[in-house]
């Protein structure tokens, strides 16, 4: 990923900063649609992984639509042309602000978390003398077998609609006059790498649809939401995830009914591994047996390793020296500031540039300007 002139290039610029290979980005849109378009789906980008405007356009031109958790992101979508009918909006705390965002967008669908929401969505609905279209986002009560931090579909998960409140829901919709229900929503959770686990949500599906056919409610749209995972360990071997396998289980498993349509979301597998972050190392310090590596980049650029216990791949791409062993960290003021332990590392000296793999997805979106540091900015491959 990093060739002379690429590092070359990294030379004249202040680190950190977040670097984008976009035909990686386009090598695996195009393996993803070619997916889609076999089986018929549709797939709405879910924005929070990257909302990078340059990144959005070249997803755009890719087909995809918009799956967005917060007004200010529909209204990003709409901005750069994603189209109103591609748009779903999800998320359990939908302000009145952003609901009349969406509202006014004619967005496709609100996906929907609980009755209260329902109401408020119909009131305003009636006030702008609109009919929103929701699907209700099911929490299924499966466990993804992912980080407790990113499980969205169990019972006990913020969530989704539990089926013991099914009927109370149908009846709240059924008086609601500015609501149509167009379909079943899910999202079980993120970094999903054990791929069994979309097989058990197809199974719960059916279960769970059949409640609702059975009251002679047609469901026109099934949303299986995003979750698949990328391989953070070795993120060259294999950069584009394995979606052949992924859409092959929701096929074999899936029953649609006839002019079902069936959508998806995926975020992280699409631009996690294009992007890496660029720190330069500050100073190598002396610990208690072990030897620090300290980067200018840290928690505050990339949160996933003190949040979520996650280990990207840390590559020292300056030095072809001797292999030694580091503890990887940042230069904010918690212990919690660390990429990696033990971390083995050619010899590693001040100003070599080390690249924080996989940072493409809940990277650049989740920094913060915590000590005030800046915000990292980004360059692009092409
Ligand atoms: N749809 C919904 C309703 C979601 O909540 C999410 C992610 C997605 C789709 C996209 O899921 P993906 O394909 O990216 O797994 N910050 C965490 C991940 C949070 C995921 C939140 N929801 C991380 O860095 O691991």
């Amino acid at each position: 990923m990093f060739d002379k002139a690429t590092l070359g290039r990294f030379e004249s610029l202040q680190t950190p900063f977040y670097y984008y290979d976009l035909s990686l980005l386009k090598e695996t849109l195009e393996k993803y649609t070619k997916q889609i378009k076999k089986y018929g789906y549709h797939a709405h980008y879910a924005l929070k992984a990257n909302a990078d405007e340059r990144i959005l356009g070249i997803i755009k031109d890719a087909g995809l639509g918009a799956d967005c958790v917060s007004g200010n992101e529909v209204a990003l979508a709409l901005k750069l042309g994603f189209a109103p009918e591609k748009i779903v909006y999800a998320g359990v705390g939908k302000s009145d602000a952003e609901i009349i965002t969406a509202l006014k967008g004619d967005i496709f669908a609100f996906n929907c978390e609980s009755i209260p929401e329902i109401e408020v969505i119909n009131g305003l609905a009636a006030s702008l003398g609109k009919v929103a279209r929701i699907s209700l986002r099911i929490n299924p009560d499966i466990d993804a077998h992912t980080h407790k931090y990113i499980s969205t579909g169990r019972a006990q998960d913020k969530f989704g609609i539990s089926q013991w409140m099914f009927d109370s829901v149908l009846e709240t919709i059924n008086k609601s006059a500015n609501i149509k229900l167009i379909g079943l929503h899910f999202h079980v959770g993120s970094q999903i790498t054990d791929l069994s686990v979309f097989k058990l949500l197809c199974e719960r599906i059916d279960v769970l649809q059949k409640w609702f056919t059975d009251k002679g409610v047609k469901i026109e749209n099934l949303n299986l939401g995003g979750g698949l995972g990328i391989d953070y360990s070795d993120p060259d071997t294999a950069p584009i995830a394995d979606f052949e396998g992924y859409f092959n289980i929701i096929a074999k498993n899936l029953k649609v009914s006839p002019g079902q349509k069936i959508h998806f979301e995926p975020g992280r597998a699409i631009v996690a591994q294009c992007g890496s972050l660029i720190s330069r190392v500050l100073y190598v310090k002396m610990g208690k047996g072990k030897k620090f590596a300290i980067l200018d980049a840290g928690m505050n650029d990339l949160i996933r390793p003190a949040l979520y216990q996650a280990s990207h791949k840390l590559q020292n791409i300056t030095s072809s020296g001797r292999v030694l062993k580091y503890d990887v960290v940042g230069p904010i003021c918690e212990s919690s500031d660390r990429f990696g332990k033990n971390i083995a590392m050619p010899l590693t000296r001040r100003g070599d540039f080390v690249a924080i793999r996989s940072a493409g997805a809940y990277g650049q979106v989740m920094g913060m300007r915590y000590n005030q540091k800046d915000l990292a900015p980004q360059y692009y491959s092409e």
